[in-house]
Formats: structure tokens, C-alpha cells, sequence
């Protein structure tokens, strides 16, 4: 039976809200009263804790997994206790994980949450447990934002459970499963949750789980030695290509082919973040000239190996008259940049131009067709051919006509646009 709103089991935990049923679990929010705060209770389900041989499994399976709950990536019960019929397992009341910002999460947030999750996972393998079930609803996070990986041992007892009571719902969902898991449980080990966690890379990095359809789709995805998920870079080209062949290495179908050990992808990841993962933190006009030319200072991050020290766009543009944009760099590296200008613009210099810093890059740009109103030039900057820029830096630029009355509406157009002079003037 559901326990209700005020209800209090072992005289100090107090219903509060019920949250959710996982695979064995019904979980409730609740208040641990003598304390003062809040907690989330896992309830065994009904069918099971009525079962007191397999209840006894469970207890022993999950006090096997106590000594995890000392390290900071991981979070697990604090208390094991049963009250009637209600067997439970105390925990920190977590409401926010990973299923909840898997949408706005960006790559360098992806790859940190993934590198507490494998800190966790080096020092559980350590102790010589496997997870079995890493997806989503299993890494959730503390007040202050950091990943914990949580649910140690369910996926056992829930494999064990699906036997004893011949139920596949109790099985874990396959989506991050390893091929080899689906195969055979007992087949898991050390390198199962690697693949789980490059899956789990995968969706934060795609937003897009890397198997969909229904069990029977997913199982035979799976077992299929030809069938492979589309590779991250098609899903998201801002992917840099180092951290996607990480994905795919993680993900590969024999375990051999896997990193062997969570150090292994930690250390590899490591290097990705120190090496490519460099994007704009600030992007900022720091001028606007009267005589309409901005000066653009952009500010890389701190391990890009370059900056941008001025970027120098005349914000008109004139039909049959050239004008100059030039970027200035500083630092130390070699990258490219590549500009990109509507089709009716011609360039100078090529479109794509190599550097080594410092330096300084500067286009011809001439339109001689008349097509008035407002444009974007796009500006990309790549060190070892992966874009630093988290997105493209847009510049607006404004095509006037010359002479006669238009040039007048023209002008005021774009001094409007450009806040130059105030409505009205
Ligand atoms: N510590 C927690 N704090 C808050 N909510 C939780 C906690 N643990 C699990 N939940 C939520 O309770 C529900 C059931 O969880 P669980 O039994 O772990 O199943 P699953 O991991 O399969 O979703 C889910 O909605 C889950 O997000
Ligand atoms: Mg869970």
C-alpha cells in the first residue's frame, strides 16, 4: 500500500511527498525529524520485501556497498531500517539528476560530470564492485552542482529479483547497457561501465541517447555485430574530434577494444579538456565608433593557446567601394580562421587563412550588386582544426546605397540599428 502524507516510519522518518517507482523501489521524499531535514526513503516494493529470504539478499547486497558512501562522487544509503511491512533504505534527498539538465548541459560541463563519475567508478572498481546500471537517473547532484553517482548494487538485486520473481521489468533499462550485459548479466565487469559512461557522454554531447526504440529495437541494435548509433559529430559538429573518438572508443562493442580501467578514460578526457575544449567565455562590442567601424574585443578562454585582441569591421559597407576587416592575435599557436560573408561579397584573401600567432588577418571585402539592409559576417577560429569559437562571432554590417534620398533612410536605418542616434533624431 502507497504510505501516505504524514506518515511516519520508525518513528522519525515523516512522508512527505511520493517521488517516483524505480525498477524495485518506490521512493518517497521524507523528513527525518530528529535531524531536521530531508531525505529520500527507497521502500522496497511489496512483492519483494514480502519475501524474506530475498529480502535478506538485498540487505546484505547493499550493506556489501556501504563502505562507497565515503567518497565524494558517490552517494548511497545512510541507514537500512524496516518498519512493519515497509523495509526501506535511507539516503540524501537529491531531486536534481542528470535526465533533468541533459538538455542545456554544455561539453565542458558534460565531460566534468563525466570525470566525476569515473572517479567515483576507479574507486568503487577498487573495491571490486561493478555498477551495472549507470544511466541518467542514477548520476544526480549535490546542492553545490557536483555529479554523484548513486544506486550501487541495485542493478544486482534487480537482475536477481527479475529471475526469482520472473518479471523483465525489474531489469534495467538497456539503452547504456554494454552489449556484453545484454548478453549475459554475469558477462559485466569493470569495462561494462566504461561503455555505459561513454553512452551516457554520448547523450549529454548529442542530446540524443545512443540507441532508441523500444526493448526488442534496443536489444537487437545491440547485438548486432554491424549495427552502430550515427557517430556524435553528425548529431553536433561542435564536438571536438578528440573527445568524440573518446565517445566512440568507450563505446566500442568488444570490451578489449574499451579503455580498460576508469583511470584510462579519465586520463584521455583530461587531456581533451586541457588541449581542445577552449571556448569564448566573453564577447563583447568594447567601441562604437561614430564613423561607424566597431572595435570587437573577444576574450578566449584561459587554455586556449591565443586571444583575440581586436577585431576591426567598418559596420557600412558601400556598393563598389572595398573596405578592410582585420583580426589581430596574439599568443602562441597555430590555428585557422575561416570567414564567411554572403555570396554576393567577394573577398580578397581566402576564406579560410592559416596563422601563427601573433598576427594580424585582414580581408578585402567588395559587393558591386545593390542589396541593401543588414548582414552577418561570420568569423570561425580552430586550433587543431577544432573550432574555439562556442559559437561563430556574428558581425553585422549594413549594405547603404550612395546617393539620392535612400541614402538618407538608408542612414538612418542603420544608426537606428546601431543605437548611434536616438529615435526621432
Ligand atoms: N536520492 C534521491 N532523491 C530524490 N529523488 C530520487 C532519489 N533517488 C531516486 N529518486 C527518484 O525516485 C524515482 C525512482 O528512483 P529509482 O528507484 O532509483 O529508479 P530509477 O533509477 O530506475 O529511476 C526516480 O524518479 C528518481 O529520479
Ligand atoms: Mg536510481
Amino acid at each position: 500500500m502507497p504510505l501516505t502524507k504524514g506518515h511516519v516510519l520508525a518513528r522519525k522518518y515523516e512522508i512527505v511527498d511520493f517521488i517516483g517507482k524505480g525498477l524495485i523501489f518506490e521512493v518517497y521524499k521524507a523528513r527525518h525529524t530528529r535531524l531536521d531535514r530531508d531525505v529520500a526513503l527507497k521502500v522496497l516494493i511489496p512483492e519483494i520485501a514480502a519475501d524474506l529470504e530475498f529480502t535478506r539478499f538485498v540487505i546484505k547486497t547493499v550493506q556489501a556497498t556501504a563502505s562507497l558512501d565515503a567518497h565524494p562522487h558517490i552517494s548511497w544509503v545512510h541507514d537500512i531500517d524496516k518498519d512493519g511491512v515497509y523495509i526501506f533504505f535511507v539516503m540524501d534527498y537529491l531531486p536534481v539528476d542528470l535526465n533533468g539538465v541533459m538538455d542545456r548541459i554544455d561539453v565542458d560541463t558534460s565531460v566534468n560530470v563525466v570525470l566525476g563519475v569515473l572517479d567515483a567508478l576507479s574507486f568503487a572498481h577498487k573495491h571490486g564492485l561493478v555498477h551495472k546500471d549507470i544511466r541518467p537517473s542514477n548520476v544526480r547532484f549535490s546542492d553545490t552542482g557536483e555529479p554523484l553517482l548513486v544506486d550501487f548494487g541495485m542493478a544486482e538485486i534487480a537482475a536477481k529479483a527479475a529471475v526469482k520473481f520472473k518479471k523483465t521489468a525489474f531489469l534495467p533499462p538497456p539503452t547504456y547497457l554494454a552489449p556484453e550485459q545484454i548478453k549475459s548479466f554475469s558477462l559485466a565487469d569493470e569495462r561494462s561501465d566504461i561503455y555505459s559512461v561513454g553512452a551516457l557522454l554520448y547523450h549529454m554531447l548529442t542530446k540524443k541517447p545512443p540507441f532508441e526504440g523500444d526493448i526488442k529495437q534496443i536489444y537487437y541494435q545491440k547485438l548486432s555485430p554491424t549495427f552502430s548509433p550515427p557517430r556524435p559529430r553528425e548529431l553536433n559538429p561542435d564536438i571536438p574530434p578528440k573527445l568524440e573518438e573518446i565517445v566512440l572508443k568507450a563505446m566500442e562493442n568488444d570490451p578489449k577494444d574499451r579503455f580498460q580501467t576508469a583511470e584510462e578514460m579519465i586520463s584521455a578526457l583530461s587531456d581533451v579538456k586541457r588541449k581542445y575544449i577552449a571556448r569564448f567565455k566573453n564577447a563583447q562590442y568594447e567601441e562604437r565608433r561614430p564613423e561607424g567601424s566597431f572595435v570587437v574585443k573577444y576574450r578566449l578562454r584561459e587554455n586556449s593557446p591565443f586571444q583575440i585582441t581586436s577585431l576591426e569591421v567598418p559596420s557600412v559597407i558601400l556598393v563598389n567601394v572595398p573596405y578592410s576587416i582585420t583580426l589581430s592575435l596574439v599568443g602562441d599557436g597555430k590555428g585557422k580562421v575561416r570567414i564567411e560573408v554572403p555570396d554576393f561579397f567577394s573577398l580578397s584573401a581566402p576564406a579560410v587563412q592559416e596563422f601563427e600567432v601573433p598576427c594580424e588577418i585582414s580581408w578585402y571585402i567588395i559587393t558591386t550588386k545593390f542589396v541593401y539592409g543588414s548582414y552577418d559576417i561570420t568569423l570561425e577560429l580552430m586550433y587543431e582544426d577544432v573550432s574555439i569559437t562556442e559559437n561563430p562571432i556574428r558581425v553585422p554590417v549594413l549594405v547603404l546605397p550612395i546617393e539620392g534620398k535612400e541614402r538618407k533612410a538608408g542612414k538612418k536605418t542603420i544608426f537606428n540599428l546601431f543605437g548611434l542616434i536616438e529615435p526621432g533624431e
